[in-house]
């Protein structure tokens, strides 16, 4: 596994010895738009069980109030270049998933919420997102890989799902579990990887302000490669913690292993929280790249939201932080 891991497109060493790829990629990215080989549409139409597309039931939600304690320094990643840069490795590893990423079947899309709560529910994604206010937030986004975004997600906090949840005082991880169907999502039978995607954060950074389900972007729901319906946002730690397409959300005791850290744990490590002085084995985390300008900026100590969420990590060192 760590052979194969070695080749795959988180090695950043590639990249490093040819930084102009990234510019390349984007020059590709916007070629094809003014080839109209993307139709708006297609970015906002959902599809059903059979594969039609129709319009989303949740278009009328967007855009969402702009909340102003959220903005950045940085300009924010025009749509064109996120939509067709992603990690989506259900759909495949390389970064171009998104004709791929199109299959994802969105509704019907039901999430359990299980484990140690009152009353475990199953709640259809149309009905949940309707039961809090929904959001705009411009979040930096950091990728464990050494590049970066500015994105204005749409969505609520987290911590209003948790208290809807109503967890019991023994859970003490939030566990989250994307969906599981290789006929549609190629990359599942890839048995390298340990399928599902699972990630997971303790209570308490899931009752943090910043942590948000994102359920839009760029003022329409969420698209497919960036996990629609659904995905989690937690801008202080290395993107690969951010699940998308979330099916299942459990209260547990016991700390769950996520998909990259049962992979490789000396890299993948359970807190992964930006830290600029700790380098990942194989690359330096010092600096990073932004996808949409090219530029190389230096990475700040949790993503820029130090101030916000260091109190969480009171009394841990700066090697536990990221491991
Ligand atoms: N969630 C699932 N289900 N599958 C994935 O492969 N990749 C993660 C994270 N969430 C991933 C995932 C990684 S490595 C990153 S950097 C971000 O999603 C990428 O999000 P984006 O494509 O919207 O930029």
């Amino acid at each position: 596994m760590v052979s194969i891991h070695r080749r795959r497109s988180w090695a950043i060493d590639e990249r490093q010895a040819t930084p102009e790829r990234v510019y390349l990629d984007r020059r590709r990215i916007l070629k094809g738009f003014g080839l109209g080989i993307v139709s708006a549409a297609g970015l906002a139409a959902v599809s059903t069980p059979a594969g039609s597309q129709e319009a989303d039931p949740t278009a009328d939600l967007y855009p969402a109030t702009k909340n102003p304690a959220y903005v950045l320094d940085r300009s924010v990643t025009p749509e064109e270049i996120n939509a067709h840069y992603n990690n989506f490795y259900e759909f495949g590893t390389q970064k171009d998933i998104f004709e791929d990423a199109q299959k994802l079947r969105i509704r019907p899309w039901e999430i359990a919420i299980d484990g140690l709560v009152e009353t475990p529910v199953t709640i259809a994604f149309d009905d949940l997102v309707r039961k809090f206010p929904l959001e705009t937030r411009l979040y930096r986004h950091r990728c464990v890989e050494a590049w970066s975004m500015t994105i204005p997600w749409a969505g609520f906090p987290l911590k209003a799902l948790v208290a809807m949840a109503k967890p019991l005082a023994s859970a003490k991880f939030v566990r989250f579990e994307t969906f599981m169907d290789p006929e549609m999502a190629s990359g599942q039978n890839n048995f390298l990887y340990p399928w599902p995607f699972i990630e997971a954060v303790t209570i308490a950074e899931a009752a943090h302000d910043l942590a948000f389900i994102v359920t839009g972007a760029y003022d329409k729901p969420v698209a497919r490669q960036h996990g629609a319906p659904l995905r989690l946002h937690l801008p202080w730690k290395y993107g690969f913690k951010s699940i998308k397409s979330i099916r299942k959300i459990s209260f547990v005791e016991e700390r769950p292993v996520g998909l990259w850290e049962a992979l490789q744990p000396s890299e993948y490590g359970f807190w992964a929280n930006v830290n600029p002085d700790v380098p990942h084995p194989r690359w330096s985390q010092a600096m990073e790249r932004v996808i949409h300008t090219g530029e190389l900026v230096p990475t700040q100590l949790f993503n820029g939201y130090a101030a916000e969420v260091a109190g969480l990590y009171t009394g841990m060192d700066a090697a536990t932080l990221y491991m």
